[in-house]
């Protein structure tokens, strides 16, 4: 499948690479941070990969560590949905059919959010940005309200790279916490009690969009607007490609692994 070709393809940039974006914030020399500084500053961590692909099962984990927030876009709609709020009633429509929500609504919603006291430190964003266009406007963002004026290290992006069949057996086997999210799959890591949540007995449920039908909306729409992305971030070097067809603590360690050797956008 095209889109898992070229998300598996080659690295792109690395550290010679010239970076001739708006997103290109800052100096070489600014962009090399040590272990010490990841621990007081993590700065924006940008998590993509496939629907399934363990974005929000990393990203907690990450949270874990690392102490700053997870900013789930796809959580934050859901949340949208559930309220009925007007950004939901818009968003929904789109999310039922495996569609991406247009960028200006999704856009406004980030904007709202990194503005919260939480992110000064970094934060990590799960599911965000997922069109060339969210990219663009997140690096203007970035460099006008991030960086000149709260926390000045740049950006650790990962892409997780998950072949097309463990990607179906990842989403159809998804079951999820609605009480404290915690993520389960019935397959590789099911709970303790069928149904029931390790940690809270809350009853486990099954996102909407993780039917076959829209699961494969889904990965079309993967495929169209996000991979470009992938590009976009590789042609400015520094791009992390993670193998996250292993287990979750091999694609954990790795993660940890980026996010402190250093090596950012
Ligand atoms: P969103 O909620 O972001 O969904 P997604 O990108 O499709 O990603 P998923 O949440 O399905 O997967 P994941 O990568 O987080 O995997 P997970 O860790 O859960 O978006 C939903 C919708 O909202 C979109 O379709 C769109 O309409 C809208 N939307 C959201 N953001 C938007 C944006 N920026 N712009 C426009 N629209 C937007 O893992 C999956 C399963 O695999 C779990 O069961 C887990 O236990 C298991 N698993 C994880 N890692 C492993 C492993 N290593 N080995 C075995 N199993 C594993």
């Amino acid at each position: 499948m095209d889109l898992l070709r070229a998300a598996a393809g080659s690295a792109g940039g690395g550290p010679g690479s010239r970076c001739r974006d708006v997103a290109c914030y800052l100096s070489r020399e600014a962009r090399t941070i040590t272990i010490a500084d990841v621990k007081t500053k993590v700065g924006p961590l940008i998590l993509l990969g496939a629907p399934g692909a363990g974005k929000g099962t990393q990203a907690k984990l990450i949270m874990q560590r690392y102490g700053v927030p997870q900013i789930s876009t796809g959580d934050i709609l859901r949340d949208n949905v559930g309220r009925g709020t007007e950004l939901g009633k818009k968003a929904k429509a789109f999310m039922d059919k495996g569609e991406l929500v247009p960028d200006d609504l999704v856009c406004d919603m980030v904007a709202d959010r990194l503005r919260q006291a939480d992110c000064e430190q970094g934060f990590i964003l799960d599911g965000f940005p997922r069109t060339v266009g969210q990219a663009e406007w997140l690096a203007r963002l970035l460099k006008s309200e991030f960086f000149e004026k709260r926390c000045g290290v740049p950006p650790v992006v990962v892409n997780f790279r998950v072949g097309y069949n463990q990607l179906l057996r990842r989403l159809t086997g998804r079951r999820t916490c609605p009480t404290c999210g915690r993520i389960y799959n019935v397959y590789s890591q099911p709970p303790r009690v069928a149904d029931t949540c390790d940690v809270d007995g809350s009853k486990l449920v099954t996102r909407k969009d993780d039917s076959e039908e829209v699961i494969a909306e889904r990965l079309k729409a993967y495929e169209r607007q996000t991979l470009p992305l992938i590009d976009y971030y590789r042609r400015q070097g520094g791009l992390r490609e993670i193998d996250a067809d292993g287990p979750p603590e091999q694609v954990t360690a790795e993660a940890f692994r980026a996010i402190e050797d250093g090596h950012r956008l």
